[in-house]
């Protein structure tokens, strides 16, 4: 018991606590510099995706100074970062940017984001229904319009 009590607080150390999702990566590369994103949109990506989906976590919660839950999250956001990532879209090519508007679409469609345990901390991210489908419909007017460029560059 005692040993674990020990380790407990010895895992608190500040070396051993993740670094924070703050990047000093230039904004040049945000979705909205290349691609459309009406204010709504924006908004509903900034509260609801951006913790995970972005250079920029807004708020850490007191929580996320307790390992081993910030390891747990910094997992998840690496995670997330590394399929999609809006403060970099604007880098990936147009192949790699409809295949990503097609899975927002595809977990827009399923309500699968954001993930249930961050809805549980985080009421202000939920989405209704008709943000569901807003964010489902710009994925896939992004998605069609990408393709419909492609298809007359090759015609060219
Ligand atoms: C609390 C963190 C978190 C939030 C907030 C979040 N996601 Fe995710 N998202 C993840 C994680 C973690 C994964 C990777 C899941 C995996 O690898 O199975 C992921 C994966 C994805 C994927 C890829 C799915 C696939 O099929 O590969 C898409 C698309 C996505 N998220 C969209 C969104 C959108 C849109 C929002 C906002 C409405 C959002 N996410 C909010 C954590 C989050």
């Amino acid at each position: 018991m005692a040993g674990c009590a020990a380790i407990t607080l010895i895992i608190q150390l500040p070396v051993f606590a993740p670094q924070k999702n703050y990047s000093e990566a230039d904004p040049v590369y945000d979705i909205a510099k290349v691609y459309e994103v009406p204010m709504d949109v924006q908004m509903e990506l900034y509260n609801s995706c951006y913790d995970c989906h972005s250079n920029y976590t807004k708020e850490y919660p007191w929580y996320y100074h307790i390992q081993p839950i910030s390891w747990w999250m910094a997992r998840h956001v690496n995670q997330a970062k590394a399929k999609l990532n809006f403060s970099e879209f604007a880098s990936y090519s147009p192949e790699e940017a409809a295949k990503k508007f097609n899975d927002i679409q595809d977990v827009m469609e399923e309500k699968a984001m954001p993930i249930k345990p961050y809805l549980l901390m985080h009421d202000e991210a939920r989405l209704t229904d008709d943000e569901y489908k807003g964010l489902a419909e710009w994925a896939t007017h992004l998605h069609d319009k990408i393709m419909a460029k492609q298809d007359s560059m090759q015609k060219k």
